[in-house]
Parts: structure tokens; C-alpha cells; sequence
């Protein structure tokens, strides 16, 4: 019998920051309204024009956790990687990663599963990891969203959100059964699938800019959607049932919970999820201030920066919860 754990984190963000008054100079909106609704002060876009891309970023990421898990790269046995702005339609990104990491021909499985991408990775690499499949997964999650948003006031209700960034860890093999990841709990709901959405048939985020210097400016399928409050309502629930759910698998409460790190959605919501499990500040981790909404990365990131400041001790109880498009949600509960 194997468990798995988390062997290495690592993360990138762009250098370029992006202020809510930055924001304000193109589009109608206030760094008052940012910050009061979604808590976000500021977030990173990569520069407009440099070579920057989701699989680069995400390469970046895996490089520095492959470096802080001690391993030879040979010994990554496959790729897990997700991410909903792919620099190319097909194939996903996880080839790159092979190539540019010169791994051995592993595998590289790419997810489709939005805001829950590191959720669902997560729980692929613990499955492969505990049949006795493999030992050591590398798990990315990287996103640049930047390119494709509408940066005018009609998509002011999304486009001061979601940022750029990319995280990754290694998930390693381990014999003691009472440490590492307990459980996983993965979920969607496919009816509502167009409320978090881009529906245009994407040609990934490498192209994005040049389908829409062609395309009728009045077509907005090229952008992503949220029914904002709609995505809100589903998460806040979703995210409390899925965290319920990864704590009653394990026998465990939420007091014992010494760090949550929720998808970084919007700080409202995790601040109602904090309220809820009756957390304290210094049982949840948040960064989407300084990150916006990074989809898929959002959880790795914080996961790395977290550990990064010595958040994270060993035998403390981790719960990673995500909520997105989808709808997908998902849970993961580790004992570090
Ligand atoms: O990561 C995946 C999961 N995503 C989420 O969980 C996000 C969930 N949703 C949200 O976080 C919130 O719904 C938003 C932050 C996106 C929007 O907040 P809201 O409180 O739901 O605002 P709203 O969309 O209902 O809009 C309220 C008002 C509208 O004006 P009127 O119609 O009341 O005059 C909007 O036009 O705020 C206006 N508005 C803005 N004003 C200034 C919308 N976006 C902006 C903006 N700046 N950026």
C-alpha cells in the first residue's frame, strides 16, 4: 500500500503588475469597486507582445518544484497538466513540458477542468501514485488569461478578475499510510456549463488576439462570460459541501484544520467559507489581492507561497477546495 505526498511546490508569476487604477484608465471601473467586491488590489498580465505563454510559465513553475523535490528529472514517470487557456487548440501543453524538461517519454494528461484544474490533477496523480503505477508526478496548472479578455467596459465584470500565473508540484510515493493526501473528492455539474464560459470554438490563448483584431467586434463568444452572481451563489455552496465532504471521508472536523487554501475565486467567497467552518485568519490562505483570479494556478500558487513563508508544517492538515467553470468542484484533503 502507498499514499502519496507533496514532494515540491513551485510557482511563477509575470513581473508586469497590474493595478485597479491601471485598470481604471481603460475601463470604467474603480479601484473601489474591485477591491470592495472581489478584494483584489492588484494582479499580473504578462507584457503585451513578449513570449511568454501558458506552457512557458508552467515550465518555469515545474522547474523550481522539480528542483525543491531533490529529484533527477528522469524520475518523473508522467505530466499532469492543467490549464483552460492553452497556447495551442491541440495538442495541450503537457508535451512541451516533456520536451523542454527533456524528460523520458512519460505521459502528459491534460485537464480540462478550469478553476478545478489543480484539484483534478492532484487527484490523477494520487490514483497513479497509490495503485503503485508510478512514483513521482509532476503536476503544473498555469494560465494566461490576460490575451483573451475584454479589456473594455463591457467586460468589466470578468476582466478586472483573472490574472496570469502558473504553479506546479511533484507528487512523490510514500509507504506511511498516515501522512500525505487522505483524500480526493471530484464533482461537476455540466447544466450549468455556460454560465462560466468561453462557447467561440477556441484556437487557444497563443491565438486569441489575432482572432479578435478579424472578428466582428459586436461577437463577444470570443470572450469568456460569468453570470457573476449566479457563479457566486454555486460556488459558496459547493465549496462548503465539497470541504464537508473531505472532512467526514477523513472522521475529521473543521476545527482541525490547520490551513485551507480555496481556489482563489474572490475574497468574498472565501471569507464567507471562513465564516462558515468558523475558521480563524490564520486558518485560511489568500492571495488573490496581489494575484486576481488565476483559474487553475490559483491553488498551486498559493500552495507554493503558503509553504514559501513556512505556513506549512509537517503533520498539519491541508484542504485544498476549488470551485469553477464547469460547473466542476473538487476537494483534497492532505496530512503534510
Ligand atoms: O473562478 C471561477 C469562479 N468565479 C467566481 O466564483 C466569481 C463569482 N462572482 C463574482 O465574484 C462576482 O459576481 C463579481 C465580482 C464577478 C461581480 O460582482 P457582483 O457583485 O455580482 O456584481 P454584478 O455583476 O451584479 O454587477 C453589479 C453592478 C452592475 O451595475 P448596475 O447594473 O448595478 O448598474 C455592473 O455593471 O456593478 C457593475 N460592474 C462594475 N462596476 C465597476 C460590474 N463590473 C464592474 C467593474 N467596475 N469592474
Amino acid at each position: 500500500m502507498y499514499t502519496s505526498y507533496f514532494k515540491g511546490l513551485g510557482f511563477y508569476v509575470p513581473d508586469n503588475v497590474v493595478t485597479n487604477d491601471d485598470l481604471s484608465k481603460i475601463i470604467d471601473t474603480s479601484d473601489e469597486w474591485i477591491q470592495e467586491r472581489t478584494g483584489i488590489k492588484e494582479r499580473r498580465h504578462v507584457i503585451p507582445g513578449s513570449e511568454d505563454s501558458t506552457t512557458s510559465m508552467g515550465l518555469k513553475a515545474a522547474k523550481i518544484a522539480l528542483e525543491n523535490s531533490g529529484l533527477d528529472k528522469d524520475e518523473i514517470d508522467l505530466i499532469v497538466f492543467a490549464t483552460l487557456s492553452p497556447d495551442m487548440y491541440f495538442p495541450g501543453p503537457g508535451v512541451y513540458i516533456q520536451k523542454e524538461l527533456g524528460l523520458r517519454n512519460v505521459g502528459a494528461i491534460d485537464v480540462r477542468a478550469q478553476c478545478s484544474g489543480f484539484v483534478y490533477a492532484t487527484s490523477i496523480a494520487d490514483q497513479f501514485i497509490k495503485t503503485g503505477m508510478y512514483k513521482n508526478v509532476l503536476i503544473i496548472a498555469s494560465e494566461l488569461q490576460s490575451k483573451g479578455l475584454d479589456m473594455t467596459t463591457r467586460g468589466r465584470g470578468i476582466s478586472v478578475i483573472f490574472g496570469d500565473g502558473a504553479g506546479a508540484a511533484i507528487i512523490g510515493r510514500s509507504e506511511d499510510l498516515n501522512t500525505g493526501i487522505l483524500s480526493s473528492h471530484l464533482h461537476s455539474e455540466g447544466e450549468h456549463a455556460e454560465a462560466l464560459s468561453m462557447t467561440a470554438p477556441g484556437l487557444g490563448s497563443r491565438w486569441v488576439t489575432d482572432i479578435l483584431k478579424d472578428n466582428d467586434p459586436e461577437d463577444i463568444s470570443y470572450y469568456p462570460y460569468m453570470n457573476g452572481t449566479f457563479v457566486f451563489k454555486n460556488a459558496v455552496v459547493r465549496f462548503a459541501e465539497v470541504i464537508n465532504e473531505g472532512l467526514k471521508t477523513n472522521n475529521l472536523q473543521a476545527s482541525d484544520i490547520d490551513l485551507l487554501i480555496p481556489h482563489q475565486a474572490n475574497l468574498r467567497i472565501a471569507q464567507f467559507i471562513q465564516k462558515k467552518f468558523r475558521l480563524s485568519d490564520d486558518q485560511v490562505y489568500n492571495n488573490i489581492m496581489y494575484y486576481g483570479n488565476t483559474t487553475a494556478a490559483s491553488i498551486p500558487i498559493a500552495l507554493a507561497e503558503a509553504h514559501q513563508k513556512g505556513l506549512i508544517k509537517k503533520g498539519d492538515l491541508v484542504v485544498l477546495a476549488a470551485f469553477g467553470s464547469g460547473f466542476t468542484w473538487g476537494s483534497v484533503i492532505i496530512r503534510w
